[in-house]
């Protein structure tokens, strides 16, 4: 049978391998103020090789004698009957801080008095090293998607130019040339009607000027923002002559920075594109406004809505369609809000949001 004594022993040996162990720094003091037990955390945490450069020394030794606020702290420490939670910075024997969050709680005897104090120490030093290096990480990646978009819209814009200048350029020539020599080709023994042969070049060519504007909206830098979405809705009506487009705008263009007006006319252009493509409202409301508190995007229909949970459940479908991700990310990329809201039978309305007021970050 184990003695008492002996069980005691035991638990003692377990406590103390804990405290031993534990990964928090543990100090104990007494009620001179005199450290009697430090852990090897402890240690580690103030820059002390051996227990007994810290044992039996004044715990004054690892406070700071400033500032004033400090030192209250201490006083609050040592003072206090209760369990109390402190941030602070610690002095290591290296006379560097250490910033680190304290509990300190009482240590009673047998009779249930006051011997000491228990502090148990957690060195917040790396955790605001790791939260400074997430920070980091996050602007690098913001910066990184930012760099991505704008090299995409350069590398689209050299491939509208292409399209439009030789592509473009040349089928022009070819039907300036079947023109000039429409007579030797009226020949009726020829299997193609010259006129059709001009008609298929014709509608090759405004397929080419389609395509080289949704690549990149030159309109955009030649006619500004407000004129490039008047005209997208107008051709956008044009070949969906049942769906009305309204487009109300109210901004200056300076009010909104460069960058952004790219990525306001993708997200109307991608917006619009759904709507007559899956709504099959009659009608499609674009609002744009900005002021000295933001800038604020919506696109409404009135169509047949669509379930979000479902359309945002499959992400890893790869025949999932691309558009609504890409607006929200081209949205929150730019340091914006990106909502989207739909109803069966009712509509759909997306709506990206760029607030001003935010100064940690209005723009890139
Ligand atoms: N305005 C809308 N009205 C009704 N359904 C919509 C609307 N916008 C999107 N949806 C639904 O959400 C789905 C996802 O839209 P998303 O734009 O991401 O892809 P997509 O239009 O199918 O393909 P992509 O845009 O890549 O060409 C659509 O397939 C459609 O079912
Ligand atoms: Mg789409």
């Amino acid at each position: 049978m184990e003695s008492v004594k002996e069980k005691s022993s035991a638990i003692l040996h377990i406590v103390y391998h804990a405290l031993e162990s534990s990964l928090n720094g543990i100090l104990i003091t007494n009620l001179k103020s005199r450290i009697v037990y430090a852990n090897t955390s402890a240690l580690n945490l103030l820059g002390y090789a051996k227990k007994k450069e810290l044992v039996g020394h004044p715990v004054s030794s690892i406070f700071h004698q400033e500032p004033i606020q400090t030192l209250k702290d201490i006083y609050v420490i040592l003072k206090s009957t209760e369990h109390k939670t402190l941030r602070l910075p610690l002095l290591t024997q290296q006379g560097k801080s250490v910033l680190v969050e304290m509990a300190v709680s009482n240590v009673y005897n047998k009779e249930k008095r006051i011997i000491g104090k228990m502090a148990s120490i957690l060195d917040l030093t790396a955790n605001l090293a790791l939260k400074k290096n997430l920070v980091k990480a996050e602007s690098r990646i913001h910066h990184l998607s930012s760099k991505i978009l704008e090299t995409e819209e350069k590398q689209r814009k050299i491939m509208a130019r292409e399209l439009h200048d030789a592509v473009g350029s040349n089928l022009a020539a070819v039907k300036l040339a079947l023109e000039s020599r429409k007579e030797a080709f009226n020949d009726p023994s020829h299997a193609i009607p010259l006129s059709q042969i001009i008609h298929i070049i014709e509608k090759t060519m405004d397929e080419i000027h389609a395509i080289s504007r949704n690549l990149s909206p030159a309109i955009l830098d030649k006619l500004g923002l407000k004129k490039a979405i008047e005209s997208l809705c107008r051709e956008i009506a044009r070949i969906h002559p049942s769906i009305r487009i309204d487009c109300t705008m109210d901004f200056h263009s300076q009010d909104i920075p460069e960058p952004l007006k790219i990525v306001l006319y993708r997200i109307i252009q991608e917006a619009l594109n759904n709507a007559v493509k899956h709504s099959h409202g009659p009608h499609v409301q674009v609002m744009l406004k900005a002021d000295d508190e933001g800038i604020d995007l919506e696109i409404a229909d009135n169509g047949q809505g669509f379930d979000l949970t479902q359309a945002f459940a499959d992400s890893g479908d790869p025949s999932r369609g691309l558009g609504l991700q890409s607006m929200q990310e081209r949205t929150e990329w730019y340091g914006g809000h990106f909502e989207i809201f739909s109803e069966e039978h009712k509509g759909t309305r997306i709506r990206s949001v760029w607030p001003m007021k935010n100064e940690s970050r209005p723009f890139p």
